[in-house]
């Protein structure tokens, strides 16, 4: 199970100094999540996926939000071993400060704190901020699937972080 809000909002008390506001997401934060998946993804999540999504036990997202309000999240699948990032996203006028790498940071504290063996996502080949982002954040290239993505038949590349 992830923590609940209380065990991880601690851990975030430098965003509230910068009037930022982060949050487990909920399924009425739907609206606001696919308003971001359109504005960051090629193949977005649709407003009915991203409301699903939350009636499974092992989904959790987490959001940033300013005074607009959400600016960006991280969505996360949970199993007994791992924890797998589905999306990370942040809105164009707000990237570049720092928020996506906050929330990666979170996200690498929840699974410490859950124990689990690690943590795995996938990422577009030519998606060169996000694998920045990545290696910068200590995740390392651990596989490739082949033409995985259907819009471009794109490889996907397998990052994994374990915690040492
Ligand atoms: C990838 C993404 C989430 C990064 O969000 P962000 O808030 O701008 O990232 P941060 O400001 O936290 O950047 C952290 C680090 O990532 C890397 N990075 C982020 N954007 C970058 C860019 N455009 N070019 C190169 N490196 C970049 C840098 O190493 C950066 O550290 P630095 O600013 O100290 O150099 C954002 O560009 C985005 O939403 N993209 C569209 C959705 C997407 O592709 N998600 C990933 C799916 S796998």
């Amino acid at each position: 199970m992830f923590p609940s809000e209380k065990e991880f909002t601690g851990d975030f008390s430098h965003v509230a100094v910068k009037r930022l506001c982060l949050k487990r997401l909920e399924a009425r934060h739907a609206e606001a999540m696919h308003a971001i998946e359109r504005k960051c993804f090629s193949l977005p999540w649709s407003e009915a996926q991203c409301r699903a999504a939350f009636e499974q036990r092992a989904f959790a997202a987490f959001g940033l939000f300013d005074r607009q309000g959400l600016i960006g999240y991280v969505s996360l699948y949970h199993t007994p071993d791992e924890v797998e990032i589905l999306n990370i996203a942040v809105v164009p006028p707000r990237r570049r400060q720092g928020h996506a790498r906050r929330l990666l940071r979170l996200v690498l504290r929840l699974a410490r704190r859950m124990g689990v063996q690690g943590v795995a996502l996938e990422v577009r080949t030519g998606n060169a901020p996000a694998i920045a982002l990545y290696e910068g954040c200590g995740f390392r290239r651990a596989g490739v699937r082949r033409r995985y993505y259907v819009d471009t038949g794109e490889d996907a590349l397998i990052y994994t972080w374990s915690p040492s």
